[in-house]
């Protein structure tokens, strides 16, 4: 265990990052900024307002907080725009991404021919060691298990510390006071990439369900984005993609999932840049879509529903 000693003298050097943030202490002026969190929201993220100002409250009140919601609804960006609104030290990891969870969370054995075996700490170790640090673990469903286990004791209320090494109980290192969790999953969608989220760690969180966009309000964004496209046509983009929404949500659907905000906002992007509806629909949306079966495909449905937008706006053309 002499490589984590060297560890444990590294922490208690660490310099404590203190009064630099002003987080509300007494209760009313708690009450206060939640009910005026409001203003912090981007104008750029699309969120009920309920929704986040109970991001808000769970981020000031420590809680550990996971964003749910199908693949680009906005969950990363949501998680994003907390950390910039309550301008926290903050970190970011994405354990999707992760291959080896025990080098992310706790960090390396070493060996050094002058220095011998040594330990590295990993960043997260500092990251958890920073007080009121915002700490956003992005696709945590994604993850190896393995990252859960280590998780666990970390997002436990009731202990809220990591162990460097499971096999001795004394290398560990305590949450700081006022760090906030925010992990964002794909629960229950089609990506067969994430693992069912084991229902220990799951328990450990509030649950904050983003909604997917209306059509309505998936139009007012992307007006937003891109003002100088014409707005007819974002329209048409906003209900393509509603429509497939719907229809992914009905009983008897013939595709499995609609397109999503990430993909509509690529689309806006694209016709801002020159390229026609046509195009677009079929670089972004249709490879998004299995062409086996033929007519019977889920990309001939979708080339169906796009076409009739195509359609209308090359008949406007024509009047
Ligand atoms: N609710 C929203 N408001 C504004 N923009 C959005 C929203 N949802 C998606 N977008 C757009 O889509 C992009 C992708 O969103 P984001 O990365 O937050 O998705 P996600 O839910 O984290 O997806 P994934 O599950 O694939 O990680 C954003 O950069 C933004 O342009
Ligand atoms: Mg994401």
């Amino acid at each position: 265990m002499s490589v984590y000693e060297a560890t444990e003298n590294v922490h208690n050097s660490t310099p404590q990052r203190t009064g630099e943030v002003e987080v509300p202490e007494g209760h009313q002026d708690v009450v206060d900024f939640i009910q005026k969190s409001y203003s912090l929201k981007p104008k750029g993220l699309v969120m009920n307002s309920l929704k986040w100002k109970y991001l808000i409250r769970s981020a000031v009140r420590g809680k550990n907080i996971m964003m749910t919601g199908p693949a680009g609804c906005g969950k990363t960006l949501a998680a994003k725009s907390l950390i910039n609104g309550l301008d926290r030290p903050n970190f970011y990891f994405n354990l999707g991404a992760t291959q080896d969870p025990r080098a992310t969370l706790i960090g390396n054995v070493h060996f050094d021919k002058a220095k011998g075996t040594f330990f590295s700490e990993s960043l997260f170790v500092k990251a958890i060691q920073t007080p009121n640090a915002i700490i956003l673990m992005d696709e945590l469903t994604r993850a190896h298990p393995d990252a859960w286990n280590i998780l666990m004791t970390v997002l436990d209320s009731g202990q809220r510390y990591l162990r460097l090494d499971e096999a001795d109980g004394q290398a560990t290192i305590k949450v700081a006071e006022g760090v906030c969790f925010v992990a964002t999953a794909n629960i229950g969608n089609e990506y067969t990439a994430t693992r069912q989220l084991d229902k220990a760690l799951l328990d450990r969180f509030v649950v904050i369900e983003m909604d997917t966009l209306s059509d309505e309000e998936e139009h007012g964004l992307l007006t937003y984005l891109y003002p100088t496209v014409d707005t007819d046509l974002l329209q048409n983009v906003a209900k393509i993609s509603f429509m497939t929404r719907q229809e992914s949500l009905t009983d008897n659907p013939r595709i499995s999932s609609g397109v999503s905000t990430r993909t509509s906002v690529e689309i806006a992007g694209l016709l801002f840049d020159g390229f026609d509806l046509q195009e677009s629909a079929n670089i972004t949306i249709y490879p998004q879509y299995d062409a086996d079966g033929g007519v019977d495909s889920e990309r001939t449905f979708v080339k169906q529903i796009v076409q009739k937008f195509i359609d209308d706006g090359s008949n406007d053309d024509l009047v």
